[in-house]
């Protein structure tokens, strides 16, 4: 299959366009640093970006920031980053490709845990995962020629815990998260949240 993988250069992302390369996919490296470029904020990349791309068979995106702040500290701009980011950036990625993508072809968009399982600080990442996952649900009723979408929600990756100082113990690392994108990607669901094996939210 040939595949963008939009924040291939990110901790989850480099992952899993490692594990589609060994599975023997073409891979297009997406970020704002690859060439071609393009920054899921600015439609206009998006655009140019598939011009140069063409059609695909799958469109996996690991990529978008959003606000890691408590609700009462949020400034304006932060969350307007988190929707211009996180949400709208991967859905104008999914949206803007989907006359790129060949019959029976399959996007993947990122959420998190945390839409499931919400922390302190987290409200901005909370809401931006579960509106993906409305995203997702909708926009699979609309798909046609077989298309098909899904969201991965990953729970925290080992890499990003030992980072950010927690202890990385209890979560998987990039390469065990990026099996869920694989699942993803060669399964036949459509509309529904993928979770990375072991780490699904009571009652999945
Ligand atoms: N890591 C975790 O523990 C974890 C857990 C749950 C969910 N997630 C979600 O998974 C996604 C990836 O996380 P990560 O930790 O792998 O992130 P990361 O290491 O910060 O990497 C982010 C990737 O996205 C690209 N990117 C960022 N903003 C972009 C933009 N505006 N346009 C195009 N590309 C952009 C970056 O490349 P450039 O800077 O070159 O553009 C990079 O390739 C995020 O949405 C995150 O919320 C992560």
């Amino acid at each position: 299959m040939k595949i963008v993988v939009l924040g291939a250069t990110g901790t989850i992302g480099k992952a899993v366009l490692e594990l589609l390369q060994s599975k023997g996919h073409e891979v297009i490296a997406a970020s704002r640093s690859t060439n071609p470029s393009v920054n899921i904020t600015d439609p206009v990349t998006i655009e140019q970006f598939y011009e140069q791309i063409g059609e695909v068979d799958a469109i996996v995106s690991v990529a978008g920031e959003a606000a890691f702040v408590p609700v009462d500290k949020l400034t304006d701009d932060q969350i307007q980053l988190s929707v211009n980011s996180k949400l709208l950036g991967q859905i104008n990625m999914v949206r803007k490709g989907l006359s790129r993508l060949r019959p029976n072809g399959v996007a993947v968009i990122t959420g998190g845990f945390l839409a499931y399982n919400p922390a302190p600080q987290t409200a901005m990442i909370a809401m931006v995962n579960a509106g993906l996952e409305g995203f997702t649900k909708a926009a699979a009723l609309d798909l046609t020629q077989g298309c098909r979408i899904l969201i991965v929600h990953p729970p925290w990756v080992a890499e990003t815990a030992a980072a950010l100082g927690m202890d990385p113990a209890p979560w998987p690392n990039a390469a065990e998260t990026a099996q869920a994108y694989l699942t993803a990607v060669e399964s036949t669901k459509t509309g529904e949240a993928i979770f990375v094996e072991g780490y699904a939210p009571a009652g999945f």
